[in-house]
């Protein structure tokens, strides 16, 4: 079937140098919200970054990836990590989500109720799942690099509904007052 005039992708766009555009389409790629943690080996001190670039790699072995700026402030501290965990924020998290997102702020870790995984790393206690990883491999990715992490524990609380971000903004899902999440059909148990 033919599209319409207006549904045809043929105005496609060469990429110029303003990378606003870019940013703008790849806005339209609806994500999830997660918390990258870790722990300096050496200092001792927490690391928290707000990341949208998590995603799922392998089921066998268990891999997921994020990645990390190399302007980050914190991108030392994980370069020098061996092990991280990735929190998915619920949607009451977005003022969790703005504060580990600030290039300022130096105290982010002050108040925020978490616990230490057994690898070490934070935990949000109201994070919608967690994983709690090992460092795998990285791979150089422009000004990013690419994180690529093995999944040793982890817990998912379903019933919450995850903070999702789309053009630059916060949403969240398209629910009916009440209405939860379906359930999962099997049981996680908390660092199992
Ligand atoms: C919703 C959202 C998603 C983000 N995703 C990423 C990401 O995937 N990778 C990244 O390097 N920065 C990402 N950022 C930006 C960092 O959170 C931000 O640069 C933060 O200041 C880094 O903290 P630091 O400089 O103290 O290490 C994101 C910010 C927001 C608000």
């Amino acid at each position: 079937m033919r599209a319409r005039p207006e549904e045809r992708a043929t105005a496609l766009t060469a990429l110029g140098s303003d990378r606003r555009v870019l940013r703008e389409a790849l806005g339209c790629f609806a994500t999830g919200v997660t918390l990258i943690t870790g722990r300096h080996p050496g200092s001792g001190a927490l690391l928290g970054v707000t990341a949208s670039s998590f995603n799922s790699v392998s089921l066998d072995p268990p891999l997921v990836l994020f990645s990390l700026g190399r302007h980050l402030r914190s991108f030392t501290g994980f370069l020098a990590c061996d092990r991280y965990a990735v929190n998915v924020l619920a949607a009451s998290q977005r003022e969790l989500s703005d504060r580990f997102a600030s290039a300022t702020l130096t105290e982010k870790w002050s108040g925020v109720p978490h616990e230490l995984s057994p690898g070490g790393c934070p935990i949000l206690t109201a994070a919608v799942a967690a994983f709690d990883c090992r460092a795998w491999a990285r791979h150089e990715g422009g000004d990013h690099v690419i994180f690529i992490a093995e999944v040793e524990r982890l817990f998912a609380r379903p019933a919450h509904h995850p903070l999702v971000f789309y053009r630059g903004d916060y949403r969240s899902l398209d629910t009916r007052p009440g209405e939860h999440a379906p359930e999962l059909d099997f049981n996680f148990q908390i660092w199992g």
